[in-house]
């Protein structure tokens, strides 16, 4: 365990006889594309209003890629911010995982395509698919890598071009989400940000809720799936919206009981960036103050796995966390998957 974490916590995988070396976050970095869509432009492309996005989701903007600007070209410049921060060379990673549900292509995947990018050569590469909660999944893994000593070093990206997969004819969706990358870089660094327990959830029987029916091997892509627009995201708002608010609150609670500490010791709560409502109800269930809760989905709307990744490396870099803070991250997605990380900064 690192110094710093030990003066004020226990490891909180030593109950659970687990005797791994610790896990840092060494370095994160992200990127955005350039491409502003603003709730205004939005409403000349479906009936819907500023107001309406506003009061319902908290989005006021969001990022488009360009047309040839793809998962695997942002994964790799937040990855490569990252590892500036870190101060790693693309020769010391060990492991690549991008997690995503917009791939560049089905296979190979996209962890492959970063690695080149990066330069990253020697290590091996695979993609996560856990929707919004696969930046955690990944820190969750790559923490697993690092304490059993298989790997040194281990690179996260959570990357998505959602505008590739959102219906824009549909207005109950395509309101919501946007593009983008986060990054980072993780190591057994003494004295460095110590990742203190990370856990994932999933229950499958809420499959249905938020899913995109095309374009896999139950509906491969034909004239036919591509007419009944089966190739863009589906999504159940209102069932969605309740499962988001009990499974963030109990992934939430599960980790702070694991280090045996209350909501009053984290500095930022940074939770998934899909809907201020749900951020706010989650907040107020955990006991959290409005001042601890970070929000950027004003500017970027949901942009899946890269959301918590992106919120952390602008809380950061913004100056909201410093040293020694307690960071709280809490995601939720489609699977239903969920998950929740405290990391000592
Ligand atoms: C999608 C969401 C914002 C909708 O908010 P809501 O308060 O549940 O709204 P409803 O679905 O009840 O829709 C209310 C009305 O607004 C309409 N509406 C939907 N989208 C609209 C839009 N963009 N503009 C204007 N009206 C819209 C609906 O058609 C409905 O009209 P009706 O009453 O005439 O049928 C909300 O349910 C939500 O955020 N759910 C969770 C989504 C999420 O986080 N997904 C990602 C998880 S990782």
């Amino acid at each position: 365990m690192s110094p710093s974490a030990s003066t004020k916590f226990k490891n909180p995988r030593a109950k659970y006889n687990f005797e791994g070396r610790p896990c840092s976050i060494v370095g994160v970095g992200s990127y955005v594309p350039a491409k502003v869509l603003t709730n205004q432009e939005l409403e000349k492309m479906v009936d819907t209003t500023d107001e309406w996005i506003t009061t319902r989701t908290g989005i006021k903007e969001r990022r488009l890629a360009a047309k040839d600007e793809f998962t695997s070209d942002m994964a790799a410049k937040a990855a490569l911010r990252a590892m500036k921060a870190a101060g790693v060379t693309g020769d010391q990673i060990d492991l690549v995982i991008v997690a995503t549900i917009t791939p560049d292509m089905v296979f190979p995947c996209t962890a492959c395509l970063v690695q080149q990018k990066i330069g990253a050569t020697r290590a091996a590469a695979f993609d996560l698919e856990a929707a919004c909660s696969g930046f955690i999944y990944g820190l969750e893994i790559a923490q697993q890598f690092i304490m059993s000593r298989t790997y040194d070093t281990v690179l996260v990206i959570g990357a998505e071009k959602l505008s590739s997969i959102v219906d824009w004819q549909d207005r109950n969706t395509c309101v919501l989400f946007g593009d983008g990358a986060g990054a980072a870089v993780l190591q057994n660094r003494p004295n460095s940000h110590g990742l203190l327990t990370a856990i994932m959830g999933a229950d499958g029987r809420r499959a249905n809720l938020l899913h995109m029916p095309g374009g896999g091997s139950r509906c491969p892509a034909t004239a036919e799936s591509v007419a009944a627009r089966q190739h863009f995201l589906r999504m159940e708002g209102k069932e969605t919206f309740k499962y988001a608010v009990q499974a963030m609150q109990s992934g939430a609670s599960e980790v702070l009981k694991r280090c045996e500490i209350d909501i009053t010791k984290i500095k930022c709560v940074i939770p998934h960036q899909a809907n201020r409502r749900i951020i706010d109800a989650v907040g107020e269930r955990l006991g959290a103050k409005p001042d601890q809760l970070f929000i950027n989905l004003d500017r970027y709307g949901n942009t899946s796995a890269a959301s918590v990744a992106i919120a952390l490396d602008e809380a950061v870099h913004s100056g909201r966390v410093n040293r020694g803070d307690l960071i709280l991250l809490v995601v939720f997605g489609a699977g239903l998957t969920w998950g929740a990380a405290v990391i000592e900064w």
